[in-house]
């Protein structure tokens, strides 16, 4: 049985330490890590997070030996990654009674990956809030850091936050606090941040804006340790860390378009890359003079070229200037593939071919999910027929990803 571990009245940590060498990420995490889960004791006792998937089991034996789990009412989930949720079947089996507390995105998820289907489910909006008898829950959406579903959720009585992978250092440890920890944990806090944090750095500046509505006077995070000294020292290091450290990046964009659909992408690639503060130059080939075009290339940070589809290939005189491409040097720089297709929109795919023939480094779906986990970035960006909203938040999102590359340097 874990030890009874409180941290605030009626709050107790109920998670797992995992001192193994943890595979994770495609990283070993030679610290190992915990997995922080939390009871809240209230009158509809509540549960924050659980824990990996291979401590399920032992997780709500030991939850059993401090309350009855028949007796939980609530089951919050702020991230649905394995590490947090793998405890959920367990749990849930052993709660029928409990309602699971979720965002939107991870209804779906929760149900295919633990089968729950037949299980109630509240979805909770940004800024909702929940009775929990003699607590009151409030819940912020934090898309993107680092899922698309992840929320943090706020104690309101207590001040204390609870943001899952947000704010968290792999170490495993039974000291539980960072004023009890016989280590400064900084350095951890810090290397945490920098390999799951800092790819998804953007959409900090949500989390930041979200905090500023709330006292926080403790950080519960779901890994490592409970943070209640110097609080807001390490919530300043999330601003600092996740603020820009470059300027006066460059991008070109080239394309060639038949029905304006291409041009349209082209477009709107060009204002996220301005909005993201890189200057942007943009060039229809077919219009274009292409020493000012190669020119424009050999001055810029990274690259995006894009066509339309005809006969499965590209249209106009696309080709020659990435012939040219081939013969330069451009090493350091990023390239990307784009364009509008209807049918197959081979043309976007001929052209990721040609980029990979130059020293660019040339983004691809793969790598981003490789190097990330972000499932929502993807390259080439393939727009099927015209921009609609949809497709330009996948826009966004590439685009971005890249700009975040050339600003974090
Ligand atoms: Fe600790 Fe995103 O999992």
């Amino acid at each position: 049985m874990n030890q009874e571990v409180k941290i605030a009245e009626d709050v107790y940590w109920v998670g797992k330490n995992d001192n193994r060498e943890v595979p994770f990420h495609r990283l070993i995490l030679a610290k190992g890590t915990t997995y922080n889960a939390y009871l809240l004791k209230t009158e509809k006792p509540t549960i924050i997070d659980t824990v990996d998937f291979a401590f399920g089991r032992e997780f709500v034996e030991n939850l059993s030996q401090q309350i009855d789990p028949k007796t939980i009412q609530y089951i919050v989930i702020n991230h649905t990654e394995p590490d947090h949720s793998g405890g959920l079947a367990a749990l849930a089996a052993r709660a029928p009674e409990a309602t699971i507390v979720c965002t939107e995105p991870a209804v779906y998820e929760l149900k295919e990956m633990y089968k729950l289907h037949q299980r109630n489910f509240l979805v909770v909006h940004d800024g909702d809030t929940l009775d929990i008898g003699g607590k009151t829950l409030k819940f912020k959406e934090t898309p993107y850091l680092h899922t698309k579903e992840t929320m943090i959720t706020y104690s309101i009585e207590d001040k204390i936050l609870f943001p899952c992978d947000i704010f968290s250092t792999h170490v495993a440890n039974e000291e539980f606090f960072n004023d009890e920890a016989s280590i400064d944990i900084t350095e951890d806090f810090i290397t945490y941040y920098n390999l799951i944090i800092h790819p998804h750095r953007r959409y900090v500046a949500t989390l930041m804006d979200a905090l500023e509505e709330l006292d926080v006077q403790m950080i519960a995070p779901s890994h490592g340790y409970i943070l209640r000294e110097n609080v807001q020292k390490y919530i300043d290091l999330y601003g600092e860390m996740s603020a820009n450290t470059q300027e006066n990046k460059k991008a070109t964009i080239i394309f060639t378009t038949i029905r304006k659909n291409t041009r349209k992408v082209a477009e709107y690639l060009k204002s996220t890359l301005e909005k993201d503060g890189i200057e942007t130059e943009i060039f229809n080939t077919d219009k274009a003079d292409h020493d000012e075009v190669l020119a424009s290339v050999q001055q810029a940070d990274a690259v995006f070229i894009g066509s339309s589809t005809k006969y499965a290939d590209m249209i106009g005189n696309l080709e020659d200037i990435l012939k040219a491409l081939t013969e330069m040097d451009l090493e350091g720089k990023i390239a990307a593939s784009f364009g509008s297709y209807g049918w197959s929109g081979e043309a976007i795919e001929v052209i990721q071919d040609y980029l990979y023939e130059t020293n660019m480094t040339v983004q691809s779906t793969s790598q981003v999910i490789k190097t990330t986990g972000m499932t929502h970035v993807e390259f080439p960006i393939r727009v099927r027929f015209s921009l609609d909203d949809e497709q330009r938040e996948k826009v966004d999102h590439s685009a971005t990803f890249v700009a975040e590359q050339l600003l974090s340097v």
